[in-house]
């Protein structure tokens, strides 16, 4: 599944609101800006299809959505993506960026909903093979904050794509169940997995990014 695969696969991680989309974008500037050719994917949705799964897991009357229905639905955006525009971008020798990748189902539905990781690398292995992202990097804020600025965020947002849904509609526990997933990932695997100060200004924080970033380029020149 990853033969031939030459690019660089970073994905972003981190609770609701945690500002790891700012991040995303602020990175996808500076490798472009260095001339870096840059894919840039998010889940769920990405794709036209991921964005049609999407509306059907953030669609406020779904509410009797089944734990293993989401995780399903949040693999079947993942694989598309990764058929339609992260395979061929990584063979074209590309740097992959994506908000969001099997980690997310990891914390989310794995931990937090208590599916058990075993079960979301189970799937993952029988979908997506080996395919890992070479780097991950979860930022990290208070719960309370970032809970608090998705709120706003999802408040302010224009119409047409609604922001406040089913999967906004979490208690602060939940959250903060997704971050003890979090840093269970980062103790099984420290040297993919990241965790990123999120305090501070976006430029502070993107400097952070970028020292974890600058290293894997070297290595892949
Ligand atoms: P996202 O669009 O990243 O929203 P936000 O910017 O608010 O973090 O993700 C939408 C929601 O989907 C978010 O609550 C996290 C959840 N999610 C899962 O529960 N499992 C997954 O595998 C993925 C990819 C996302």
């Amino acid at each position: 599944m990853t033969e031939g695969r030459r690019g660089l696969f970073i994905s972003f991680e981190g609770t609701d609101g945690s500002g790891k989309s700012t991040q995303m974008r602020l990175l996808a500037q500076r490798l472009r800006a260095s001339g870096c050719p840059v894919l840039e994917s998010a889940e769920p949705g990405g794709t036209p299809i991921g964005l049609q799964i999407r509306r059907i897991l953030l669609d406020s009357a779904n509410e009797e959505m089944a734990p293993i229905t989401e995780l399903l639905l949040m693999f079947a955006s993942r694989a598309q993506a990764t058929a339609q525009w992260l395979e061929p971008a990584l063979a074209r020798g590309e740097i992959v960026l994506s908000d969001r990748y099997t980690d997310s189902s990891l914390a989310y539905q794995g931990e937090a909903r208590g599916l058990g990781f075993d079960t979301v690398l189970k799937l993952h292995k029988l979908l997506l093979g080996d395919l890992q992202p070479d780097l991950t990097l979860c930022i990290e804020v208070d719960v309370e904050e970032g809970l608090a600025r998705a709120r706003e965020r999802n408040r302010s947002e224009v119409a047409g794509l609604p922001r406040d849904t089913r999967l906004d509609e979490q208690s602060l526990e939940f959250y903060r169940r997704v971050l003890d997933g979090y840093r269970k990932i980062a103790s099984l695997e420290p040297d993919r997995f990241r965790i990123v100060d999120g305090r501070g200004d976006p430029e502070t924080i993107a400097n952070r990014v970028w020292a974890e970033v600058e290293p894997l380029l070297e290595r892949s020149r």
